[in-house]
């Protein structure tokens, strides 16, 4: 392998960003600043494979910006950007779609959760949706893929994606001279999935996915949810009567005790084992408060640059233009190989 160690992950902006994009995501992108090449995406494109409001879509665009911004992704080290300004990801989108087979994406479960019963009835996109994200991650050659683990089968898809242009085009690559010492082209990129602690569930039921499409706004911490706010949802969630349990195997079976425990660790980046051996014993009257103090001092300046920022969106559009310039040099590179590859006259 010969490929420089580089990170790209997307964010969809479908609206209301909560705790667990938040732990699961985002906050898990700020330190892989400083030990590689970090390139974070607003995925507008894959947004629009269901109805999205353009104004609501600008709205969520940007509301994602900001939160990369606010949770300390510096938009100077990393390059943070919208798809859409970098037009090659629709360009090798459409060769990973002749590249990948139908079959390939009926199997995907996200696909099947989306289309229901309904299978024909929605987008082709939709369906093409897994080409497009290995376009996003190949483009840029991403040794690295920071994501949740209901993210692992589309990695796994644009593995196989990699492997068989290299494999399809293999005589081409070596004529090009465009590849590894390996012979690829493409990187077989790993994922970098989050731990358990990362999952986080629904206030309401610690046995559901904290959700934004979940009807009760008890049962997520929304990022733009205020001091006091964050502090209520804390006190008010869920719980077994019991006390924390004096060491971790004493979560199992408990789900909503489990994931208080998990945010709890999550916040301070400690392992479920160090928060129990601070809290095991305690009652809920003392977890839930020290848990509503913690959440509070990492999430509330985070809201308020959060908000600040989407007060001028003009300097959160202008971040985008610089990060789509800076990412759409690296793509355009890819692409005069992959053109070439592939036998495009230009
Ligand atoms: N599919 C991802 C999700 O829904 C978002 C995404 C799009 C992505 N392109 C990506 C994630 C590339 C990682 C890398 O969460």
């Amino acid at each position: 392998m010969n490929f420089s160690p580089r990170v790209f992950s997307g964010i969809q902006p479908s609206g209301d960003l909560h705790l667990g994009n938040y732990l699961g995501a985002i906050r898990r992108f700020v330190p892989l600043q400083h030990t590689h090449e970090t390139i974070y995406c607003v995925v507008d494109m894959h947004a629009i494979t269901v109805w999205q409001e353009p104004d609501a879509l600008r709205r969520a665009t940007r509301e994602v910006a900001a939160a990369f911004i606010a949770a300390g992704i510096d938009p100077k080290k990393s390059i943070i950007f919208n798809q859409s300004q970098v037009v090659q990801h629709a360009e090798l989108a459409w060769i990973f779609n002749c590249v990948a087979r139908i079959g390939w994406m009926n199997r995907m479960t996200q696909f099947k959760d989306k289309a229901g019963k309904n299978s024909e009835a929605v987008s082709l996109g939709l369906l093409a949706y897994p080409s497009l994200m290995a376009a996003d991650i190949l483009l840029y050659k991403a040794t690295e893929v920071p994501v949740g683990d209901d993210q692992k089968q589309h990695l796994e898809l644009t593995r196989d994606i990699a492997a068989k242009f290299n494999n399809d085009y293999a005589k081409s690559i070596a004529e090009t001279g465009a590849a590894n010492v390996d012979g690829e082209f493409f990187p077989i990129t790993e994922p970098l999935i989050a731990g358990p602690a990362t999952r986080i569930m629904s206030l309401r039921d610690g046995t559901k996915k904290m959700s934004k499409s979940d009807p009760s706004d008890q049962s997520r911490i929304s990022l733009l949810d205020d001091a006091d706010v964050i502090s209520k949802k804390i006190k008010k969630a869920t719980t077994d009567p019991a006390e924390l349990p004096s060491d971790v195997e004493g979560l199992a079976g408990r789900p909503e005790a489990d994931n208080l425990v998990g945010i709890y660790a999550a916040l301070s980046d400690k392992t479920k084992a160090e928060v129990i051996a601070e809290y095991g014993g305690a009652g809920w009257g003392k977890f839930k408060p020290a848990l509503a103090e913690l959440a509070v001092s990492v999430l509330a300046p985070m809201n308020n640059e959060m908000r600040r920022l989407l007060d001028d969106p003009a300097t959160i559009d202008a971040i985008l233009r610089d990060g789509g310039e800076r990412a759409g040099a690296i793509a355009e590179a890819t692409m005069k190989d992959v053109r070439n590859i592939v036998g495009f006259i230009r």
